[in-house]
């Protein structure tokens, strides 16, 4: 990984009264929710006191508004930038789409290599759309799956995005009881008809999906799974997708928005030895560039023929220039062995820190992604007082890590000694009953986000 960083310092100024702290509450007046993406909202981290906007943000590093300087062991652009902010090579191709016109009348010649790269990658897959959020690719291959079977429902599991397609899963017979399935999704403002045409069940539950299918029989257009996220797919499991997937001629859609290039230089699935009918990608393809892909079997792909699916800023040519160029990258410096790495050396960190200052967590996630949660009933209170400590070490931090390219071992070292001091304060603070945990938090306990039914 790249070694181009300087130590950071970090005193600890009243971040409340922060330039950025200041701007998000005018913002909060101007703008529904402050930010486009809810986990952006700095009351998911540290509420009042996150350093909430960046002026710049490079590797691993991110300047606040105030120039105040953090090492970024968190989500890292919402898990966008694999190679890290601002990658000089995938910002080098982007400059030079620019530099050259960005956007014409033609189309941009980018878009045929990226499909021929992509199913170079996926040699199960035909053919590819393009477009440019994840919720709105994931939009684009269930109306696909919807078009090419003539049905309408769709058996899913996990997260995948804001639309109406997903959200029809959190409608309950009487709209007091909606929002139930999805705890934090509300589908306030999707059509009620769309009642029990998303149907939930849960990652390694192949029964559940086997009921679903069963029950549905010849009414699900598609099952729709991330092939892996917080645990680990049992044997047989997505085996017994693809033969339910199979025995009820539905589409099998695999989200790998945020799965998609962390295991392998393509899907998850690769390695994971399942094949898909369709795959999405979106984040971690482009480096932070807006860019989504679905990618496909061509009786599933042709659909798009034969149902309306067309935007102008999906011809656009920097998302398939950025993607072109991170893939390439990612390909030359081996980055899922990279990532994996970074993973194991977080997992590590975490063990050890829990085992010397002896507080219980429990962590999980893919190798590239990990996460812990706090075994203890005031959690969300403990996660919050984390973030609160290592912010003062000069470190976003929260209990995932997004690793990146960027993650160098120095920057894992400083991670680690930092952790170690955060823990044993924790510690020290968990086992002095006179003081609760809210007490030595500087504002208001983080919220608590949705759920993802995974
Ligand atoms: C698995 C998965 N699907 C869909 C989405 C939605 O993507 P976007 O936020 O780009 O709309 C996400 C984003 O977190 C995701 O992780």
């Amino acid at each position: 990984m790249q070694e181009n960083h300087t130590p950071h310092s970090n005193a600890g100024p009243d971040w409340s009264q922060g330039t950025g702290q200041r701007l998000y509450r005018h913002a909060k007046s101007r703008i529904p929710g402050g930010t486009q993406l809810l986990s952006k909202r700095p009351e998911m981290f540290l509420p009042e006191f996150w350093p909430a906007y960046y002026q710049k943000a490079i590797g691993a590093e991110v300047w606040d508004l105030d120039g105040n300087r953090f090492l970024d062991f968190t989500h890292n652009g919402t898990g966008s930038c694999l190679l890290g902010y601002a990658d000089p090579d995938v910002n080098a191709a982007v400059k030079a789409v620019n530099d050259t016109g960005s956007m014409a009348t033609l189309n941009a010649p980018e878009e045929v290599e990226l499909a021929d790269l992509l199913c170079e990658l996926h040699p199960w897959a035909e053919m590819v759309r393009y477009a440019r959020s994840g919720g709105e690719a994931m939009a684009i291959a269930v109306r696909l799956a919807r078009a090419v079977r003539g049905r309408d429902k769709i058996a899913f599991c996990g997260y995948h995005g804001w639309s109406d397609w997903y959200l029809a899963a959190n409608l309950a017979e009487s709209s007091a009881l909606d929002g139930h399935l999805l705890p934090g999704l509300s589908p306030r403002g999707v059509p009620r008809v769309l009642q029990k045409t998303a149907l939930a069940f849960r990652y390694n539950d192949l029964a559940g999906l086997e009921h679903i299918m069963e029950e549905n029989k010849d009414q699900v257009a598609a099952i729709v799974m991330e092939p892996i996220r917080s645990e680990m797919p049992q044997a047989h499991f997505l085996e017994g997708v693809r033969s339910l997937a199979d025995k009820h001629s539905a589409v099998l859609v695999m989200d790998e928005i945020t799965s998609g290039f962390r295991l392998a230089a393509g899907g998850a699935h690769l390695v994971l030895g399942v094949t898909p009918d369709l795959a999405v990608f979106a984040k971690g393809i482009s480096n932070g560039y807006p860019m989504a892909v679905i990618i496909g079997r061509s009786v599933c792909m042709n659909a798009a023929q034969e149902t309306f699916v067309s935007s102008t800023y999906w011809t656009e040519r920097i998302g398939p220039a950025a993607a072109l160029a991170t893939i390439k990258k990612h390909r030359r410096v081996g980055l899922q062995e990279l990532l994996a790495e970074g993973g194991a050396r977080v997992r590590e960190i975490w063990t050890r820190a829990a085992g010397k200052t002896d507080i219980k967590i429990t962590i999980s996630g893919m190798a590239p992604l990990p996460a812990f949660a706090f075994d203890h009933p005031e959690a969300l209170a403990l996660k919050t007082l984390f973030t609160q400590k290592l912010l003062e070490r000069g470190f976003l931090g929260s209990t995932s890590v997004y690793l990146t390219y960027a993650h160098t071992p120095t920057l894992l070292d400083q991670y680690e000694s930092a952790l170690i001091s955060v823990f044993s304060e924790i510690s020290d603070v968990i086992k002095d009953r006179s003081q609760s945990i809210e007490s030595q938090l500087k504002g208001p306990v983080a919220h608590s986000g949705f759920s993802r039914l995974a």
